[in-house]
């Protein structure tokens, strides 16, 4: 949403559509535009299914008038198909009030009974619709926009981020929010609304939080805030550390592949100054009192998609270092399994968008048993963020690219400083085993960018394989979740089929799928770590090749017997056995983005994905 008084922006439409560009990761169905005007009796909108490319074209061909204010959408699609009706923004009132929607309205049905019953007509078969014609009775009755929102909001159930315009306000942009992320960029003489602040950040990088159920109404020179009874609310404004910069593909050909070359400074930056002046770790925001963490009997990681896969790699590292019980729980399965969780378990939401719904529902539920809730999340201000009792920042930057890569660094990163923060409260280490920790970490920047220096061969190895049907990914211990990931990464984006499994689970059924000429990637861990476990993956590596596999290897450098098993090794550096994900998986990211690329897909966008899914 956009409003300003004409200068020093450009035109709302352009500005939106700029915004909207930006945010086409978290949705990319179908995209609109509404824009008020001078004209009272209706604004102008358009509308087109697929990408923001198709509604680019329909305005270039059907330009709107010039505007005051603009709303913009691109969906990702819940309620009712993709289609150019079911787009965004939704009319109401003969085309006077517009009406965006990011989220689901549970009661929508007798909502839209009701106002069947009144005579509306609908036009879609989306639950935001509804919303439109309830603010359109409202501002009929002679509420302003706001009132009306206010009203409104306090009638529905679910989750929405809700933007409107009126054409009888055109220097006005309405918004409310339950459960779906909004914030306001604050601008000179304009001001801003979107679901995430890349949005609007190459206007203003001083933005505000929306709490839980509150209106904002916005004009080209103030911002308000209420509650949905209309008590106004204060908010400190605050500085967005990210530049428009980062959320710029400089010179890469995808945001993925920008993403993957950030990663040893995505690490680097989450590492960075995380030690105060006695030498403790210390947290970003919130405060979990030591007695609290030094009480805890178990650890629980509730978390979606790669965050989920972060999750299980810390889990190695954190039991070891601390000696408490780890368990990492997809965040959907977590509350409807009556999960054994009190005021001794800390609870740790780990999402890089911090809006991801299936997760902040987790995190309410653990709140509502007592448990403590620490956030590792990279977007500041989110959700996750807001409702945590402590917050670990990953310092990632903006991931624009749907299929996770730095973040899933960040965060393996930042749990693992989780991990050395209890053992060190707790005495599970000395304070000089703590300092050769954080001094290992410290090395990992400069040993990923060594693997990214390396990667062509993996590249070869992808083009030469863009006709595959099937890949197969194993590892053990550390490596196993670096298997499930990397098979998750040539899902989403190359669309082939791809399995990850514990190396070991092979000979109880997965073997049977080994077929001549089937590619394998193995995870081989240091020979010179646990001496049996390397030799148990090798031995696992023949199990597979004795049947026709082709054995693609990930090992360390200087593992001399790799070569021996495999059709290709990729090396990396050498490395502490439980840091080496960070290192291992890089190969898996970059041979997911060849492919993909190589096929001619859209690796930044894949089909039937968003970045950040707002909806249970
Ligand atoms: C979506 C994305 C995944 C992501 C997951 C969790 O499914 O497509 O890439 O891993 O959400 O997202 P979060 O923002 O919570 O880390």
């Amino acid at each position: 949403g956009y409003v300003g008084s004409g200068a020093p922006s450009a035109r709302p439409e352009g500005v939106v559509m700029a915004g909207l560009a930006r945010l086409e990761y978290r949705g990319y169905d179908s995209a609109g535009l509404a824009v008020v005007t001078e004209d009272p009796t209706h604004v102008d909108m358009a509308k087109k299914a697929g990408k923001l490319v198709n509604l680019g074209k329909e305005l270039a061909e059907h330009p709107l008038r010039p505007g005051t204010a603009a709303i913009g959408h691109t969906r990702w699609a819940t309620h009712g198909a993709p289609t150019d009706a079911n787009a965004h923004p939704h009319l109401a009132a003969d085309g006077r009030i517009a009406i965006i929607h990011n989220g689901i309205i549970e009661n929508y049905s007798p909502l839209r009974a009701e106002l069947r019953s009144e005579g509306v007509r609908f036009l879609s078969d989306t639950d935001t619709e509804v919303v439109g014609h309830m603010l359109a009775r409202e501002v009929l009755a002679g509420h302003d926009l706001v009132h009306a929102m206010r009203l409104v909001a306090a009638r529905l159930e679910g989750a929405f981020t809700l933007l409107a315009v009126d054409s009888h306000e055109p220097r006005v942009v309405v918004g409310a929010r339950r459960n779906s992320p909004l914030v306001v960029g604050l601008g000179e003489g304009e001001n801003f609304l979107g679901s995430d602040v890349v949005a609007f950040i190459e206007h203003t990088r001083t933005a505000l939080e929306l709490g839980q159920d509150e209106v904002v109404e916005i004009t080209p020179d103030g911002v308000s805030v209420s509650d949905y009874a209309g008590n106004p609310i204060e908010r400190e404004p605050y500085r967005i550390d990210w530049d428009s910069e980062a959320a710029q593909k400089g010179g890469f050909s995808t945001f993925m592949d920008k993403e993957i070359h950030d990663q040893p400074t995505a690490v680097a930056d989450t590492l960075r100054g995380r030690i105060d002046e006695h030498g403790k770790l210390k947290l970003d925001e919130g405060l979990i009192a030591d007695s609290v963490l030094n009480s805890i009997d178990k650890i629980v990681v509730i978390a979606c998609g790669t965050a989920a896969y972060a999750g299980l790699v810390a889990r190695y590292a954190i039991e070891h270092w601390t000696r408490i019980p780890v368990e990492v729980e997809l965040a959907h399965e977590f509350r409807y399994r009556d999960p054994v969780v009190n005021v001794r378990t800390l609870v740790v939401a780990l999402s890089q968008s911090g809006e991801t719904m299936d997760t902040i529902m987790a995190l309410r539920h653990a709140q509502q048993q007592g448990a403590p809730v620490i956030a590792i999340v990279n977007a500041q201000g989110s959700t996750i963020a807001r409702e945590s009792d402590a917050v670990l920042y990953t310092r990632a930057g903006p991931e624009i690219a749907v299929a996770s890569t730095k973040a899933f660094l960040a965060q393996i990163t930042a749990a693992y400083l989780l991990g050395i923060y209890l053992a060190e409260l707790r005495g599970n280490k000395f304070p000089d085993e703590i300092r050769t920790l954080l001094a290992q970490l410290d090395e990992m920047p400069g040993k990923i960018q060594r693997v990214l220096d390396s990667a062509e061969p993996v590249r070869e190895l992808a083009r030469s394989l863009v006709d595959e049907g099937s890949v197969l990914f194993l590892g053990r211990h550390v490596g196993y979740p670096v298997a499930l990931e990397g098979a998750l990464k040539l899902k989403e984006i190359a669309y082939i089929h791809a399995e990850g499994f514990a190396a070991g689970e092979l000979k109880h059924g997965p073997i049977a799928l080994i077929d001549e000429g089937q590619p394998v990637f193995i995870i081989l861990p240091s020979p010179r770590g646990r001496e049996s476990l390397h030799s148990k993956v090798i031995s696992n590596v023949q199990e597979v090749r004795a049947r026709g596999a082709r054995t693609f290897v990930i090992a360390e450098e200087g593992d001399t017997e790799a070569a021996e098993h495999a059709e290709q090794v990729f090396y990396v550096p050498a490395s502490p056995v439980l840091m080496s994900p960070l290192l291992t998986v890089v190969p898996l990211q970059i041979f997911a983005h060849e492919l993909a690329s190589a096929k001619g897909l859209d690796v930044d966008q894949p089909r039937n994905l968003a970045k950040s899914v707002t909806v249970e």
